[in-house]
């Protein structure tokens, strides 16, 4: 290998952020998106849950309705409506009233859905749709292969569990949290031009434009109901909230499962409460091209159905990347100050009530950024989700390869090694990747990463046989190269036998 060669590759260990101060380039018309989409489009080939037809299929005496994933990805942009939240302003990358623009986020995710449960493919109003592949899904790395994915009541996907005295001090044991997103007709238009071949993906065609960043359109739109296990004897706060059925863990401690054998993960029918509601749009008057906003449910708010009792705790539209965690809080616990936090909107009250007893929510995500209350709480919001793309990486520092070589412990020192900490508390624009690891951003979407993930995980056989799939090619090709580069750093600067450089193996 030349020097120069080692020199590039050398370059390309580090981990690139882009840090944007404004807002995102120049975007793909409509017109062109739908120009250069692809039409010949195969749809309805994805699974709906979890070992369907292969022995997770509802028992003969399930009289329940069964999930359907809603497919039938529009293969032209649908022409833009006029979106409630765009008729709220715009100064410097922020909305002028982040909380009225969170509640037209609500109202317009809740619209429809809400009288057909969230099936949506029956909603009247408009269009939803739902992510492939997430039915054999393995969303926490510790969780055995494929166990995650989607029930069969709900479609629901198995996240985070919250481990006692997390959500209140009275809750002792795990908790379990099952979510579903949805994702509006713009989204789903990218959705589909990625899948458009169900055999062979295309990150890279989330914009057909391949001269523009890989954004989802202007008014992409997703919201996600997460329901938790938990009960009102553990959280008093969830009286009254919402309850479905769902064919979920009959253990709920992750620990007690993941010790194996598979048949620990037995799934039957039980009872789960709405807990939380995110929301995500694109919008590219923000700072980083997208805002993300969550809401929590409170029993005791005003509201006559538990949709009207989830109270708004926050909108971001950026990480404020320059507040480092010293800067904003005292301690590992807070508190913090959100004067230097100028990239969101923390509702005050809602922030208070959860941290009176029992309640233990006392804090938010990192350094005081946006979180959920069932989110990982030294993350963020816009954190995690700006990591997402394919490959995937890491969605916290902690979880990395150098936070490990680091030694990151965030529960005690969330302030040390803030160079490696704030990368991910960066702004990285909406269509570009977080990581010189990553070959396509999906922008934002970590469902959409995560799909990717588990159909490479299920489809690309070791050795890449010549009628593989083209990502798992490409993925082949990357692993080879990831791995020179890491022998590069051994040996760069090493001179060989006769003083000139190391031979080395190659391509
Ligand atoms: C610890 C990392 C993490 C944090 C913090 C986090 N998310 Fe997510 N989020 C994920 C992952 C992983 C997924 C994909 C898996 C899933 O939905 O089951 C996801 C999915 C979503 C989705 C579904 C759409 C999609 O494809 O990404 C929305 C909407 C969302 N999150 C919003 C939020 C909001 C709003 C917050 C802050 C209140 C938040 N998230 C905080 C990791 C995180």
């Amino acid at each position: 290998m030349t020097s120069l060669k080692r020199k590039i590759l050398l370059a390309a260990q580090a981990l690139a952020v882009l840090a944007v101060g404004v807002s995102s380039a120049a975007a793909t018309s409509d017109e062109v998106r739908n120009k250069l989409a692809r039409k010949d489009c195969v749809r309805g080939k994805f699974a709906n849950y979890y070992l369907e037809g292969k022995g997770g299929d509802p028992s003969a005496d399930y009289r329940g309705r069964v999930f359907k994933l809603s497919q039938n990805f529009p293969d032209q942009l649908p022409p833009a409506e006029k979106l409630p939240w765009q008729a709220i302003d715009f100064k410097d990358g922020a909305p002028v009233d982040p909380r009225a623009y969170l509640q037209a986020l609500l109202e317009y995710g809740l619209e429809g859905n809400v009288p057909v449960d969230f099936y949506v493919e029956d909603n009247t109003v408009r269009k939803w749709y739902g992510m492939p592949w997430m039915d054999w899904n393995t969303e926490v790395a510790s969780d055995w292969p494929g166990t995650d994915g989607r029930e069969f009541v709900h479609g629901f996907t198995h996240e985070f569990d919250s481990s006692g005295n997390t959500l209140s001090t009275l809750q002792r044991d795990f908790v379990d949290t099952w979510s579903g997103a949805y994702y509006n007709d713009r989204a789903a238009f990218g959705i589909g031009q990625v899948y458009c071949n169900p055999d062979d993906p295309k990150p890279g065609a989330l914009n057909p434009d391949p001269t523009a960043l890989n954004t989802f359109p202007d008014g992409a739109f997703i919201i996600k109901l997460l329901f938790s296990t938990v009960t009102e004897e553990q959280l008093p706060s969830v009286k009254n909230a919402l309850e479905w059925k769902a064919h979920v863990f009959a253990n709920d401690d992750p620990r007690w499962r993941n010790a194996g054998p598979l048949s620990r993960f037995k799934r039957e029918i039980s009872t789960i409460r709405m807990i939380q509601i995110d929301v995500s749009v694109r919008d590219e008057r923000s700072t980083t091209g997208w805002l993300l906003g969550t809401f929590g449910y409170d029993g005791n708010a005003p509201g006559d159905t538990p949709w009207k009792r989830m109270v708004p705790l926050g909108l971001q539209w950026g990480n404020s990347p320059r507040a480092t965690f010293a800067e904003t809080c005292k301690g590992p616990n807070g508190p913090c100050d959100q004067s230097k936090l100028t990239e969101q909107w923390i509702n005050p009250q809602a922030l208070k009530d959860l941290n009176t007893a029992p309640l233990n929510f006392n804090h938010l995500g990192y350094g005081g950024r946006l979180a959920g209350p069932v989110d990982n709480a030294k993350a963020s919001c816009m954190g995690c989700h700006q990591t997402a793309g394919f490959p995937v990486v890491p969605i916290l520092p902690e979880f990395s390869a150098n936070g490990s070589v680091l030694g990151l412990d965030a529960e005690r020192q969330p302030q040390t090694e803030q160079s490696l900490r704030m990368m991910y508390q960066g702004n990285v624009a909406s269509g570009v990747v977080f990581s010189d690891t990553q070959l396509y951003s999906s922008d934002s979407s970590l469902q959409l990463s995560m799909s990717l993930q588990n159909f490479v995980s299920m489809r690309c056989s070791a050795g890449s046989p010549p009628d593989a799939p083209s990502l798992c090619k490409q993925l082949a090709r990357w692993q080879g190269l990831q791995r020179k580069s890491i022998d590069a750093v051994l040996t760069f600067g090493k001179p060989g036998p006769d003083g000139g450089p190391l031979p080395s193996n190659p391509d």
